[in-house]
């Protein structure tokens, strides 16, 4: 009989201590450890048969197979997935609750079920609430499903039924009896996401694994869940706006700077193909405070547009809030603009957002940033038929951005007149400037210039 040890493991990062302690040495988390009990596993057993170590094989000489891809049938998401989905692949999607996980995987179920056979296992909503959902999307096809939260029937389900396809909704709502932990803890979730990864890849059957994540955007349980999978997506917007977009931040299959983006509307998820001109309000009178930069996502360039509202604040700390941008990238770019723009906000609360609940993680919408902040401040709106796109360096330079004659064609598609680039990034277009017929190309060196270039009239 093996020795049953007992363990303390923290319910956020999973870091692991012999005694229980009150806060986490992983990740700052207060009281967030529970006690496992163990079984000393992977020791050899004298009785069993020991298998042979593989020997190391020469790479080059290895059979690589042919990878098996199919399509989800919605193009986005398979875009994001590098081109469908890999056969015996787990594929983890996270997001906020209410934000439509749930709704994509069904639709994708049942895309895949014309030619596939597919299983969708709930452990959050029952039978009759999912029928009512497929009615809704106005569902056709044949989907396998069932409403259970207990993994080995899960495993005994699919094993029968022998899916290509099995999603799983919610990784966090299946538990198994004889493991540790209620449903969602860190070892109830390692044991459900291990099990399913040895199915997906025994049996050959792709699994979508939904996760939920926490207030602070990460997925719940520990970050091992991450490690474990072959994809994971995050599929994140604003509940108030319509806009879906699904972002891969890892893929094991293929890049992961692609996103998709979706309109959740009252049949469901619906593709944007072309989004670029979604994020942003041209109206032939523009405001103080907007301006449009050209954003890239993965290899689509997506025009968004970026307001600021600077006011004299009531408070004593004045207030400091963005949305769509990280704040600290928003006080990186105000210190630049007081220091080598001498523009201060001293006493003055700044608000910013990104029109239509996009995110913006791209140091190039630095530019149009600080192009906004200074026109709310000082009253003056922008040429409606600008964009701007370059980094802000702290000495004030205006820094070059990758792939600007995507940018600037976009911008060419989309009708603009102006577009204010980093001087380094016009240095490297000068032999080809006709080519964006219509657009006048701005150079700026620092963040002097470029304020004054952006804030005159046209
Ligand atoms: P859901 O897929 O249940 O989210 P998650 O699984 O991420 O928690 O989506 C829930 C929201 O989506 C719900 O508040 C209503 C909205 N919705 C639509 O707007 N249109 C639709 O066709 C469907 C099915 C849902
Ligand atoms: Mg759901």
């Amino acid at each position: 009989m093996a020795k049953v040890k007992t363990l303390f493991c923290c319910n956020d990062c999973g870091y692991e201590s012999h005694k229980w302690l009150g806060r986490c040495p992983g990740c700052s988390e207060w009281n967030s450890f529970f006690e496992v009990k163990t079984t000393p596993a992977g020791r050899k057993s004298s009785a069993g048969p020991v298998q042979a170590a593989p020997a190391p094989q020469i790479l080059r000489q290895v059979d690589p197979g042919r990878e098996e891809r199919f399509s989800t049938g919605i193009g986005e998401l398979d875009r994001v997935l590098g081109g469908g989905v890999v056969g015996g692949s787990v594929i983890l999607l996270g997001g906020d609750p209410g934000i439509g996980k749930s709704t994509l995987l069904l639709q994708a179920a049942a895309k895949l079920a014309r030619a596939k056979k597919v299983f969708y296992a709930s452990g959050e909503e029952s039978l009759r609430q999912i029928r009512m959902r497929a009615e809704r999307l106005y569902i056709k096809e044949d989907i396998f499903s069932a409403a259970l939260t207990e993994l080995d029937q899960l495993l005994e389900a699919a094993a029968e039924l022998k899916p290509d396809l099995l999603v799983v909704d919610s990784v966090q709502s299946f538990y198994r009896a004889e493991s540790d932990g209620v449903p969602g803890s860190v070892s109830q979730v390692r044991e459900v996401t291990a099990e399913l990864v040895r199915l997906a890849k025994e049996k050959n059957i792709a699994v979508f694994l939904v996760g939920h994540v926490t207030k602070e955007g990460v997925m719940a349980g520990p970050r091992m869940l991450e490690h474990m999978v072959d994809c994971v997506l995050y599929l994140e917007g604003d509940r108030y706006h319509s806009f879906r977009i699904l972002r891969g931040v890892k893929n094991r299959f293929g890049s992961t700077n692609e996103i998709g983006v979706f309109m959740m509307e009252s049949e469901g998820l619906i593709e944007v193909a072309n989004p670029s001109h979604l994020f942003m309000n041209r109206s032939s009178e523009p405001a103080p405070g907007a301006v449009i930069t050209a954003s890239m996502e993965g290899t689509r360039p997506l025009l968004v547009e970026i307001q600021a509202l600077v006011a004299p604040s009531n408070y004593p700390t004045p207030k400091r809030t963005s949305a769509g941008i990280d704040l600290n990238r928003v006080a990186l770019v105000m210190a630049v603009l007081e220091k080598h723009a001498g523009i201060s906000f001293f006493g003055l609360d700044t608000f910013v957002n990104v029109v239509g609940g996009v995110r913006l993680y791209e140091p190039a919408a630095d530019l149009a940033l600080a192009i906004s902040l200074a026109s709310s401040l000082k009253g003056k709106s922008v040429n409606g038929e600008s964009v701007a796109a370059g980094e802000i360096g702290l000495t004030g330079e205006i820094r070059p951005v990758t792939r600007i004659r995507q940018r600037l064609n976009e911008s060419v598609k989309l009708g603009f007149k102006r577009f204010i680039l980093p001087a380094a990034n016009l240095e490297e277009l000068k032999k080809e400037k006709e080519k964006f017929s219509g657009l006048k190309l701005v150079g700026v060196e620092n963040i002097r210039e470029a304020i004054a270039v952006g804030l005159l009239a046209n």
